[in-house]
């Protein structure tokens, strides 16, 4: 039993999420739900907001921490001494993006292992994106997004939405 970490952008954390990081949970002794940069993706929701919302999310999970970090998974993983890193997969073309990421990641350190969780079949049709596009638009995402969370997300993405159309 050991030092796990769970990596993504979050942006928001959705159902999926939310399953993988507690069934990883179950498998170590600590997990670390950590925020990081994705260089080809722009982000909706800011750091500081991402981790509080995965923090409302696992505040029942005592061994899970949720943390940010600007820089290189393998990186984060040699300073928490980490055994693995989880990822969720629910499709072919995600294992393909994990086989390509565990295999860079590999490059860069050696002893680099990664855990592959499979999605429940029920949440493999849940992005972060199809969240954000409903959410935008009012429509309803409390399927897709945690409890705790849907009211700040639909609010934000919503405000967000308008926003975007004063400046249009
Ligand atoms: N259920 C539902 N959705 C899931 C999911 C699951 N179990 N697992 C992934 N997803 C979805 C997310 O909703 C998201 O959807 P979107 O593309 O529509 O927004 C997408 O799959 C992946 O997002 P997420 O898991 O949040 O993170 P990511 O794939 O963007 O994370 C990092 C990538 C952050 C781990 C990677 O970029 C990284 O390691 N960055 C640090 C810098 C670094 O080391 N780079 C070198 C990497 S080789």
């Amino acid at each position: 039993m050991n030092t796990f970490i769970y990596p993504g952008t979050f942006d928001p954390p959705t159902m999926g999420h939310l399953d993988i990081a507690r069934r990883a949970a179950a498998l170590c002794r600590n997990l670390y739900v950590v925020v990081l940069p994705n260089a080809s993706k722009q982000a909706c929701f800011s750091v500081e907001e991402r981790v509080k919302m995965l923090q409302t999310c696992f505040e029942d999970l005592p061994n899970c921490t949720v943390d940010h970090y600007n820089g290189l998974l393998v990186d984060y993983v040699r300073l928490k001494q980490a055994s693995a890193v989880v990822r969720g997969i629910r499709s072919e073309s995600d294992l393909r993006y994990e086989q390509d990421m565990a295999t860079a990641n590999r490059l860069l350190y050696r002893d680099f292992e990664m855990l592959i969780l499979l999605s429940r079949p029920d949440l493999a049709f849940t992005s972060s994106s199809i969240v954000r596009e409903v959410g935008s638009f009012g429509g309803d995402i409390s399927a897709m997004v945690p409890p705790a969370i849907v009211d700040f997300v639909s609010r934000r993405l919503k405000s967000r939405h308008q926003e975007d159309k004063l400046h249009e």
